[in-house]
């Protein structure tokens, strides 16, 4: 008898930002997995549609709204899983924002700043804390955060973002460290350049493109379905011994 080692049924897995681009593409991976997916972003109307689609190929979906940025939204988001009897084991967290790209970094405002930390690292934060102690308490879980290979490559131009991300990435090491010795693992993914909303921006700009090409070994740009692949793994029993790792999905550009 085979076993398929990248099933979840029997999991709850909560991914944010999963009402299109890459959250999205997770949250339809996992959910033909067999999990059951909670979809959450800001917006209820495209996590309906989301989540009704998800239901209509016969798998269990809820679509629950909350802004990332907003702690009493996140509060409000783990009472809505409380009521509803949903115990997350696998949390992916991957609402994410980046600033306008022809932002000057020494004229990022405290605004921004914030906006930008809230939503990529506080939320991140808070919601890792709450959910992983659960999982702790329960024995075990996962949780997978999606960062970027501007966490490690410094680019002024959305300085703030390379700044948070790089902030992921250490709360990804320091959970993994203090939720281990509990059965929670705890990993990133590192993305290059995905064809989504935001990647447009670069895609959409022909002599940015080219020069991320110099450095992309692969030449091209990925698409969504890849980083779910990757969040599939990292969420899975196949990668059961895998915790504190920051798995680059960018075609090779940090190679
Ligand atoms: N695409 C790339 O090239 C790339 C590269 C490296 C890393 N990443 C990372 O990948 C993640 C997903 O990006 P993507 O390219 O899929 O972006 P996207 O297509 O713009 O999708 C972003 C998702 O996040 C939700 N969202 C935005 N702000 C939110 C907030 N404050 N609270 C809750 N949900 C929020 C959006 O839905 P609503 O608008 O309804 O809230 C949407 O579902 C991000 O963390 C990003 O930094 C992307």
């Amino acid at each position: 008898m085979t076993t398929d080692i990248l099933s979840l049924a029997g999991k709850t897995a909560l991914i944010t930002g999963a009402s299109r681009g890459i959250g999205r593409a997770i949250a339809d991976l996992f959910a033909g997995h067999g999990a059951e997916v909670v979809l959450c972003s800001r917006k209820q109307e495209s996590l309906d549609e989301a989540a009704t689609e998800i239901r209509a190929r016969g798998g269990k979906a809820h679509a629950i709204a909350a802004h990332m940025g907003r702690q009493q939204e996140i509060h409000a988001l783990l009472q809505q899983l409380a009521a509803r009897s949903l115990h997350v084991d696998i949390l992916v967290n991957n609402a994410g924002i980046s600033p306008p790209h022809d932002h000057a970094l020494v004229d990022t405002t405290e605004a921004l700043w914030d906006k930008i930390m809230d939503v990529n690292l506080k939320g991140p934060f808070f919601l890792s804390a709450a959910l992983g102690k659960q999982m702790a308490a329960r024995g075990g879980g996962s949780i997978v955060n999606i960062s970027t290979t501007s966490a490690l490559m410094a680019q002024p131009e959305i300085g703030a973002y390379c700044v948070s991300k790089a902030g992921l990435n250490m709360v990804t090491r320091c959970f993994a460290r203090e939720l281990g010795p509990k059965g929670v693992r705890v990993n990133a993914i590192s993305c290059g350049v995905i064809k989504t909303a935001m990647g447009d921006h670069t895609l959409n700009d022909p002599e940015r493109l080219a020069d991320m090409m110099k450095v992309n070994p692969l030449k091209r740009v990925g698409f969504p379905e890849e980083v779910a692949r990757t969040a599939l793994f990292l969420a899975s029993d196949a990668s059961s011994y895998s915790s504190g790792v920051i798995l680059q999905v960018d075609g090779g550009v940090l190679s």
